[in-house]
This record gives structure tokens, sequence and C-alpha cells, in this order.
């Protein structure tokens, strides 16, 4: 399904929908099969970074084939996808959900492109999630950004002009594990949903204490990202696996722990966020 009324419905209900970055086969079933467990409904989604590992077309099929296995909603995202280009192919290839995240680049540029965005995504009746202000640290192999906070008057032109269905914004949150203690604007972000009404998206989440994430659920946001912290613990269930088992050949073998450990994770953040019983 689409995200549209997946957020409606979660700002409604005044919880927020999880969207969990994806890697692989394992994490892709680790994701659904958690969100099942759970009955919540659920966003995977995958950077442009993911994609040149494997492409739309794998994420769609694998998604799709666990999504027939499950009864919850199940809706596959393009996550900061980088040009008009790719959102189309994203489009094309049955994705039901698109980033275009311009953030980086100067206001009206991100303006123009972003309008060309939800025009076609739209046309097609695709929601379309849009960026404005600077989330920290990397974002995918490709680039780092320094952080500006999303200004919310600036917030309110730039949804009259390129009408996303949500919006990310940046109140301090940083992609990647926070070196010490985060400052979260959560004041800022309440200043934010006063004056845009479209659901409000938190990026960069892995790393932020669940009394913070709850806060900001709180306070409006309808869609929560997590990544590094699914990357870290699929990562750390393997090498644990091979560090006691050394001569393990069979991908299988590792393939099991570090799907539960992803799983086990989704379904930790899901509790926190309020979507569990949701779909
Ligand atoms: P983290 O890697 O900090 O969880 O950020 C995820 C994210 O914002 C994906 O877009
Ligand atoms: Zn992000
Ligand atoms: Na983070």
């Amino acid at each position: 399904m689409t995200t549209k009324k997946m957020l409606a419905d979660a700002q409604a209900g005044g919880y927020a929908v999880g969207a969990f970055n994806v890697e692989n086969m394992e994490m892709v079933q680790a994701v659904i099969a958690a969100a099942e467990e759970l009955c919540s409904p659920v966003i995977l989604q995958t950077t442009p970074g993911t994609l040149g590992y494997a492409g739309v077309e794998m994420f769609f099929a694998m998604t799709r084939a666990q999504a027939a296995t499950a009864s919850v909603g199940v809706a596959l995202h393009l996550d900061h996808g980088n040009s008009f280009d790719l959102a189309a192919r994203a489009v094309q290839a049955g994705y039901t959900s698109v980033m275009y995240d311009g953030s980086q680049h100067p206001y009206e540029d991100n303006v123009a492109v972003s309008q060309r965005v939800t025009q076609m995504c739209h046309a097609m009746g695709l929601p379309v999630e849009l960026e404005l202000g600077t989330v920290g640290g990397k974002e995918d192999q490709l680039r780092s950004k320094g952080v500006a906070y999303t200004d919310p008057q600036q917030a309110v032109d730039f949804v009259e002009k390129t009408d996303p269905d949500s919006l990310a914004v940046a109140i301090g949150t940083a992609h990647g594990i926070y070196k010490g203690v985060p400052h979260i604007d959560v004041d800022l972000l309440s200043r934010i949903r006063e004056v845009v009404s479209i659901p409000l998206v938190l990026h960069g989440s892995s790393g932020l204490d669940d009394a913070v994430v709850a806060q900001c659920v709180k306070r409006g946001v309808c869609k929560v990202n997590f990544a590094t912290e699914l990357r870290i613990a699929y990562t750390k269930a393997v090498r644990e696996h091979l560090q006691e088992y050394s001569g393990t050949i069979d991908p299988k073998k590792f393939g099991v722990p570090a799907r539960h450990a992803v799983a086990e994770g989704v379904k930790a953040r899901i509790a926190i966020i309020g979507s569990e019983g949701k779909a």
C-alpha cells in the first residue's frame, strides 16, 4: 500500500509508523515478520546507495513476496531519492512511496526539482516526502552534510510551493550513531507542527533514546526512520556467529541469527512509536 493513508491514520491516531531501511533479503523478511507479529503497519525503505547494491526491481520483488505472507499494510519507499530520474525508476518498479531530498541544494533548486517529483508521483497516485533543512551525518556513503535546522516559515512556503504529502524536518537529529548526547529541538518541532499540517518525518533516529523518539511522536511526527541500528544489529549477529563457529561456510547459518536480531530491533521500536495493533 502507499504511505498516504498509513500516515494519515497515524496522524489521526497520534502514533507514528516506523520506516526501516533494508539492505538485503534477510532484512526485508525480518522487518515484515516483526510488523506482522505486532500487527503494525510498516514501511520498508532503500537509499540510492542500497539501490546501487541491488536495484529497485530486486527490492520491489523481495518486498512484494514477503508482504504476501503478511496481513499488515506494507509500503516500499524510496529513501533520500537524489534525482527525478531515480524517483521515476522507483515508481516504475512498483515502489508505493517516494522521497526526494533536495535539502542540500539551494532553496530554489530544491523547490524546482521537488515540484517535478510531486507532479510525477501524484499523477501516478503516489505520495511524496520532501526535506527542508539538513539532517546531519552520513546519509549514504555518498555525502555528508552540516546541520541546518528547519525554519518554520520557510517550511510553510516550501509546502505551499511543492505540495508534498509529508515533510522531513531537521531538528538536530543526524544519520548514524551520535557522538555524545544530541540536542533535539522538540520545541522547534512543535512550532513546525503548528504551521504545517501534513505528516512530519523524523530522520536519523538510530541512537536516540526511546523517550526522545516518543516525545517527537507526541509532538506530531508520523514517520520515524531507522537505519544504522538495524545494520549494527545484523552485523553484530553475523560476527558473533562466526566468532563462535569459525568453520561456518553456509550463509544460512549466520543469516538466521542476523534476521532474528533485526526483527527484535524492529519490534522494540514499533512498541515505542505506538503503531502496535494499528494495522
Ligand atoms: P539512522 O541511520 O540514524 O537510523 O537514520 C535513518 C534515516 O534517517 C534514513 O533515512
Ligand atoms: Zn534519513
Ligand atoms: Na541517528
